[in-house]
């Protein structure tokens, strides 16, 4: 008979207690704010510590766009007294097979592939392998050559490796448009500077080897819609270039070129691919970035004759996969890593 009574004071106090409980975390937490203690919060890492939120993917962009560089106003091209060799240097570098690849209509020395392909948007893009450092830093030393290099010769290494070919004439019209082009880009840096946002992202390097295994399903996931099961890509119907390049096989960049360092190919692919992607909006995570890079440098490609490379071994970059080195390392470990062990092994030798 007592009992729905009992039941309803216990409800009531229980009420209460809540209630009473409430009021005391609101009071707590207004007086917190109002004391002006600092709790400890949490830093951006805890936050976007991947186990705590896993099933809320993070695009993190990999770089602050701010004060990055920016190539110049294409539509005052006009106004430079060489407007003409600058405009015929960009068309030969957004369409250079049509000019320059396998039935070039100037003359037949490289691959197919355009130098568009691997330097964005002509080489203007942020973080898209551009030339915005070109010209504020050559003519400068470089170690793999161990000579000095101006831009003329950057542009042969290029053909010579990336595209498979041979050299074009220092003074051929060609070689002055690319060059009026490319300084042309870089002309609002000041000597010596490299600019933000130039070049290739540096992808943190991991505390494992790059896997091509794990790399093989990145590819058949992201790259190989477009890219091809076979890495060949899809020439265009004209047959001019392609609207898909090679990844590897005889159409493709050889073993001395620069996407051929797995460092390389992670900061294009990470910042780049697949298409769409960009530094604001990655697709790929550091790790698949790495892999894939591994997966697709596993791969058949074109040889070249690298013995006048590193003059000097200990130059090397960690990641170039060719001895003799001036370390104990191994050449597996120099191509797929753990790079740190390398990198730390190098700082105590300087
Ligand atoms: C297969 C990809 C690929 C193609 C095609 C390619 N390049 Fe490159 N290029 C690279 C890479 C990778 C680098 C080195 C970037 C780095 O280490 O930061 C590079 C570097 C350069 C640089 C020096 C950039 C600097 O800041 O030091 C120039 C200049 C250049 N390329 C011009 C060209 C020209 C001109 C063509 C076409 C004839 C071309 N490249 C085709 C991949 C390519
Ligand atoms: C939707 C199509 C598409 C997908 C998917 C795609 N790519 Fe590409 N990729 C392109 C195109 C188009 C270019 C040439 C860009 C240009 O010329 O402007 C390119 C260029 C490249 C290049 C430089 C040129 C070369 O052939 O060496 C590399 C390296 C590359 N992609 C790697 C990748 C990787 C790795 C993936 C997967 C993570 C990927 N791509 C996914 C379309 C794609």
């Amino acid at each position: 008979m007592l009992q729905p009574f009992v039941k309803l004071i216990t409800l009531i106090v229980a009420l209460l207690g809540l209630a009473t409980a409430l009021v005391g975390v609101i009071g707590f937490v207004v007086f917190i704010s109002y004391s002006g203690i600092q709790l400890p919060s949490l830093t951006d890492e805890q936050k976007l510590n991947p186990q705590t939120i896993a099933e809320i993917p993070v695009v993190k962009a990999l770089a602050d766009s701010a004060g990055m560089w920016k190539s110049p106003d294409w539509n005052s091209v006009d106004a430079e007294p060489n407007a003409m060799e600058i405009k015929y240097g960009k068309e030969l570098i957004a369409n250079t097979s049509e000019y320059l690849g396998p039935n070039g209509k100037v003359k037949a020395i490289s691959n197919g592939m355009n130098c568009q392909n691997c330097h964005l948007q002509a080489g203007t893009a942020p973080l898209g392998n551009n030339y915005g450092a070109v010209a504020a830093t050559y003519p400068k030393m470089r170690a793999r050559s161990g000579t000095e290099e101006d831009i003329q010769k950057r542009i042969n290494d290029c053909f010579e490796r990336s595209l498979n070919g041979q050299s074009l004439e220092r003074d051929s019209k060609e070689m002055v448009a690319m060059v009026a082009y490319i300084t042309w880009v870089g002309k609002d840096v000041p000597k010596g500077e490299i600019p933000k946002g130039s070049g290739l992202y540096e992808v943190p390097v991991l505390d494992r080897a790059a896997d091509p295994s794990k790399g093989k399903l990145v590819y058949e996931n992201q790259c190989q819609s477009c890219h091809a099961a076979d890495g060949q890509g899809m020439g265009r119907p004209d047959g001019k270039g392609y609207t898909y390049p090679p990844l590897w096989g005889k159409n493709s960049y050889n073993h001395g070129a620069g996407l051929y360092r797995l460092s390389r190919f992670a900061g294009y692919a990470i910042a780049n691919m697949p298409l769409g992607a960009s530094f604001q909006n990655p697709i790929l995570s550091d790790e698949e970035a790495w892999d894939v890079a591994a997966y697709v440098n596993s791969m058949d490609r074109p040889k070249k004759d690298l013995s006048q490379d590193w003059p000097d071994i200990s130059k090397k970059p960690v990641d170039h996969p060719f001895g003799p080195f001036s370390d104990q390392f191994t050449e597996a470990q120099h191509k797929f890593g753990p790079f740190k062990p390398i990198q730390e092994a190098k700082a105590k030798s300087n």
